[in-house]
């Protein structure tokens, strides 16, 4: 696993940009893996400057990890919202490559599988994640069992008050999600994991430490060949590797 760490997440989002730029311009149908929360906003200005600076974004493919059960395109706290807001509609990227779980199906089941399809007909050049306080990715929170493929899941309470935060209050919050499995994610051909700020240090240094466990689901990525963290210096300060680079260091 590669550590990269950057004075301040605005830097670490320029340089997330600048590898996402690479595959985009490698390829004829690049395919991106997106990820939602205030961990990849830095990233997406990034690309946005980028796109204004000449970048074509017309061919690529977007598949986002997750969404939250219940909420349509339109709420302003769905992640369809979300990335409207931070990306589509700043780029060029065709709304008809552009993938995200519909929260709002009648059948979720259904829409697991149809899911699952979608990222076997587009499999992800490069998949941009964040880490949940609780160590989750994508929403695969913590738990006894990971699940490979795309499903619902119950969001724990540390998820909840942790995104009550984007809600008016915490009983707003919805209860469930549907997300993109493990497999999918480890699946990639690129992984590059940002984590920024002094409250995630310790659940980032939990992740790369030692064996893979499901109660920090994070921790899976030590499976994975192609993995690139990128932290700001408050995050890597509990990384005893990095304790030179570190804030105080
Ligand atoms: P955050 O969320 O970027 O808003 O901290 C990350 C996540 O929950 O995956």
């Amino acid at each position: 696993m590669k550590i990269r760490v950057f004075d301040t997440p605005r830097e670490a989002g320029i340089y997330v940009a600048a590898l996402a730029e690479q595959v985009i311009e490698s390829k004829n149908h690049p395919v991106l893996g997106l990820a939602t929360g205030t961990t990849p906003i830095p990233f997406y200005q990034s690309v946005v400057q980028l796109h204004q600076c000449g970048l074509r974004l017309s061919d690529t493919i977007t598949i986002n990890l997750d969404e939250y059960v219940g909420l349509p395109a339109s709420h302003p706290h769905s992640y369809h919202y979300f990335m409207q807001e931070q990306l589509f509609s700043k780029t060029d990227i065709k709304p008809g490559n552009i993938f995200i779980p519909q929260g709002d199906a009648k059948n979720l089941d259904e829409e697991c599988e149809r899911y699952d399809e979608i990222i076997q007909t587009h499999p992800i050049d490069l998949q941009i994640l964040g880490i949940g306080l609780n160590g989750h990715i994508g929403f695969n929170e913590p738990d006894d069992l990971l699940l490979s493929k795309t499903h619902i899941v119950n969001l724990r309470d540390k998820t909840i008050a942790s995104n009550a935060r984007f809600f008016d209050k915490t009983a707003d919050v919805p209860k469930q999600a549907i997300t993109m499995g493990v497999q999918a994610i480890l699946q990639a051909e690129r992984i590059v994991f940002m984590a920024f700020g002094r409250t995630k240090a310790a659940i980032v240094a939990e992740a790369v430490k030692e064996n893979v466990r499901t109660e920090v689901p994070a921790s899976v990525l030590q499976l994975h060949r192609n993995v690139t963290m990128v932290l700001d210096r408050e995050c890597a300060c509990a990384l005893p590797e990095l304790n030179g680079r570190c804030e105080n260091g």
